[in-house]
């Protein structure tokens, strides 16, 4: 990871970002005075390249100027439009890719720069700059440093730091999410979880094993990994700080591969499913996040792992499965495998548990992706303040989410004749039925409980200002924002 130096003094000035915004309707873009004192010549310099150049202050947008023996030897003209957060997250991704080849910049902060923007900055630069390549990276970049040039580093320590624990928790999210599922079985996930949360003091991390989940009654978990020669496993993690007032149960769907099981799928919808574990990637990186920042609320995530296979030991269409708690259902389709493993975490959490909130996370349905495209997770809750509070927190991640219904009218279609639910009904809107199932889990919990099918968002197929193509990491920026406002 690049490493991300305040300073009221910058000292290398031979690679050098100067933020440029918009200007006005009539006006074209120009350069935001700087804090930092810069080389003699340079302001106006950057001044006069703004119109031959072309620059806009679009943000991310970067021009370089090179400058034949000069100090600085190259000059980039960073976009940061309205320089928000978001657009200096934008300017940081940005940046990230266009120095790549250099091994060191020095940008000029503007004048009383706010914390939030310099946190935009450095989350940009961090994740714009990620990379996930199994053995030697031989044409990695070369850029290892960036300096901030600030008037009082002091006041944006913070913020580098919420930046760089969020920023790295998120390129975790994304490692676990790329990583080939002929390495990532539910045994290994395990295993990194407990590795992450060993440097983690006060965090407890506990791996259920099959034994232990047949002799619990995890049923929904135990059918879905009966096919594959990896066996499941439930990873339970409790971040409890002495001053926490309230209790958060984070869920994520930790499927290490879905084939789709006896109810196989095609080959272009089977491509990418190691990335079915991508919800369960994410609340564990924000468990971590929060565990590494000190958040002064009690997290217990859980995630239950299996690897959904056709074999001869694999569960059925038409097999009814008994889940933690006892509800049944009869499982028509062994492709929607995602909800029955978290039917019997939720179960476990509302019973056991009792928190005062209940989120789950899951690349649930393809539905997603038919109704909000490819960067919005779909968000179910029939809680309205809890629904608010977590839309808000996801945007100014620089993350998207969109609330969905929980259609009262679909509800008939999750009836079974011979168990309590049907799990995979074919009438009705994909997604919402799935959450509608959820919900039937959430026993007295039922209006403390939020879901978001993040299928869609948790991949992306090309580099798109802090999204990198691949796992995108998605919801440990929002989640991590949001687990900030319970303190
Ligand atoms: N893991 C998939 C959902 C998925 C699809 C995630 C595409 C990411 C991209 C899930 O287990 C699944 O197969 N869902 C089925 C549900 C159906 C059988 C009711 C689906 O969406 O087709
Ligand atoms: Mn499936
Ligand atoms: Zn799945």
């Amino acid at each position: 990871m690049l490493a991300i130096r305040l300073t009221a003094e910058p000292d290398r000035l031979d690679v050098l970002a100067l933020p440029v915004r918009p200007g006005n309707d009539d006006t074209s873009a120009e350069p935001v005075p700087t804090g930092a004192p810069l080389p003699t010549g340079v302001a106006d310099e950057a001044a006069a390249l703004v119109a031959p150049a072309r620059v806009t202050g679009r943000p991310g947008q970067v021009h370089t100027q090179v400058r034949p023996g000069g100090t600085p030897a190259r000059l980039l003209l960073l976009g940061v439009g309205e320089a928000d957060e978001a657009a200096w997250r934008a300017a940081g991704a940005g940046l990230a890719r266009a120095a790549q080849d250099e091994t060191h910049v020095t940008v000029a902060l503007p004048t009383e720069v706010s914390p939030e923007a310099v946190r935009g900055l450095v989350e940009g630069l961090l994740l714009g700059s990620y990379r996930f390549r199994l053995g030697d990276d031989r044409d990695a970049p070369t850029l290892t440093g960036v300096d901030l040039a600030v008037t009082d580093p002091d006041a944006y320590a913070q913020a580098v730091a919420t930046a760089r624990t969020t920023a790295e928790m998120t390129r975790l999210a994304r490692d676990l999410t790329n990583t080939p599922s002929s390495i990532k079985n539910p045994e290994w996930f395990a295993a990194q979880v407990t590795d992450a949360a060993a440097d983690l003091p006060g965090l407890r991390v506990r791996v259920r094993e099959p034994e232990q989940l047949a002799a619990e009654g995890f049923g929904g978990i135990l059918a879905v990994g009966g096919g594959s020669a990896s066996g499941p496993r439930l990873v339970e993690m409790d971040w409890h700080p002495a001053d926490a007032r309230t209790h958060v149960v984070l869920v994520g769907k930790g499927i290490t591969f879905d084939t789709g099981g006896i109810s196989i799928k095609p080959v272009p919808a089977m491509k990418l499913m190691r990335k079915d574990m991508a919800g369960a990637a994410a609340v564990v990186a924000a468990t971590l996040g929060a565990a590494a920042l000190r958040l002064p609320v009690r997290i217990t995530t859980l995630t239950p792992l299996a690897e959904n296979m056709v074999s001869g030991s694999a569960f059925r269409p038409g097999d009814v499965i008994r889940h933690y708690g006892g509800l049944t259902s009869e499982t028509t389709n062994s492709d929607a495998e995602g909800r029955l493993v978290l039917a019997d975490v939720l179960a476990y959490a509302v019973q056991e548990l009792k928190p005062d909130l209940l989120i789950d996370l899951a690349t649930l349905t393809g539905a997603n992706a038919v109704a909000l495209g490819t960067r919005i997770g779909a968000l179910y809750s029939d809680n309205d303040q809890l629904a608010a509070d977590l839309l808000a927190a996801i945007d100014t991640a620089g993350e998207s989410a969109w609330r969905m219904p929980l259609a009262a009218d679909y509800v008939e279609h999750l009836g079974s004749d011979v168990a309590d639910l049907h799990s995979a009904p074919t009438q009705g809107a994909g997604s919402v039925l799935a959450a509608l199932y959820l919900r039937e889990f959430t026993g007295e919990l039922r209006q403390q409980w939020l879901h978001i099918d993040m299928s869609a968002p948790s991949w992306c197929d090309r580099d798109d200002a802090e999204l990198t193509r691949g796992a995108t990491g998605w919801g440990v920026r929002g989640l991590l924002r949001w687990l900030a406002t319970l303190s």
